[in-house]
């Protein structure tokens, strides 16, 4: 497929979901404490979504049972919420989120530490969510998809972590995952040139050992292979004129 510029109607839309979707983080970030599930989690994300008459977008994607992907400490992504996983004290919980409003898609994740957390654990949220920044500081028409990648990439190693391989970022719109795939690693090639009008949910996975990752046997949960700990930022942006308006976060 190839990669689509989204009309001005579209992009309406797309910052439609984006602002929900802030919203419906906003909510789970208050609503997560020590002592609940991460069943409880999915469920009062669900309802944070479905209150907006939006659909979610993970529920069934590919087979995938919940609305939030819950994934906590050493789990990188796609954690299955379950009733007897119960979040306590010191955990570092990633919650990623997407929205459908009238088709289109957005996609966000935060990771929070919750009640008392070590220093490493809040450093590595921190220098997650700021190779975010970093990446798009290279976000604009004229520029290659790769320069993003290499800025997430250099940001997180130059801070002594590593960034996950396995899982990249992609484009989205009136699908999930669209063209083109968003590595957060440096590649050899520059990558398609960024243009006005894409619109692209970047995603770094970083892990304080590290970068391999395994796969549970429930298909879904992704894990760091060394039983680090791992955090996950993501959001949905779009590539303007003069450079990029970040979709799923009002700043
Ligand atoms: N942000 C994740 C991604 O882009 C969420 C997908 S979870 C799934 O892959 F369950 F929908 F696959
Ligand atoms: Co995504």
């Amino acid at each position: 497929m190839a990669v689509t510029i989204k009309s001005n109607r579209e992009i309406l839309l797309m910052k439609e979901a984006g602002k929900i979707l802030e919203d419906v983080h906003n909510q789970l970030e208050d609503f997560i404490k020590p002592g609940i599930s991460t069943l409880e989690i999915d469920q009062f994300g669900e309802k944070a979504i479905r209150d907006y008459g939006c659909i979610p977008s993970f529920l069934n994607y590919n087979g995938y049972p919940a609305s939030i992907c819950v994934s906590v400490n050493e789990e990188v992504v796609h954690g299955i919420p379950k009733k007897d996983r119960i979040i306590k004290s010191g955990d570092i919980v990633s919650l990623d989120a997407g929205v459908i409003y009238q088709g289109y898609h957005s996609d966000a994740a935060r990771t929070y530490g919750v009640g008392s957390i070590t220093p490493e654990a809040s450093q590595l949220i921190q220098v997650t969510k700021e190779s975010f920044f970093e990446g798009i500081k290279a976000a604009k028409p004229g520029n290659h998809l790769f320069d993003i990648s290499q800025g997430i990439q250099t940001y997180i190693e130059e801070n002594g972590f590593s960034v996950v391989r396995d899982l990249v970022g992609h484009g989205i719109g009136t699908h999930l995952h669209e063209d083109p795939q968003i590595p957060n690693f440096k590649m050899k090639r520059k990558g398609i040139k960024l243009c006005a009008g894409m619109t692209l949910a970047i995603e770094p996975m970083v892990n304080a050992g590290a970068y391999d990752v395994e796969w549970l046997d429930d298909d879904w949960t992704v894990v760091t292979a060394d039983g680090s700990l791992s955090a996950h930022y993501e959001n949905t942006i779009l590539i303007t004129e003069t450079g990029y308006e970040i979709l799923s976060l009002s700043i």
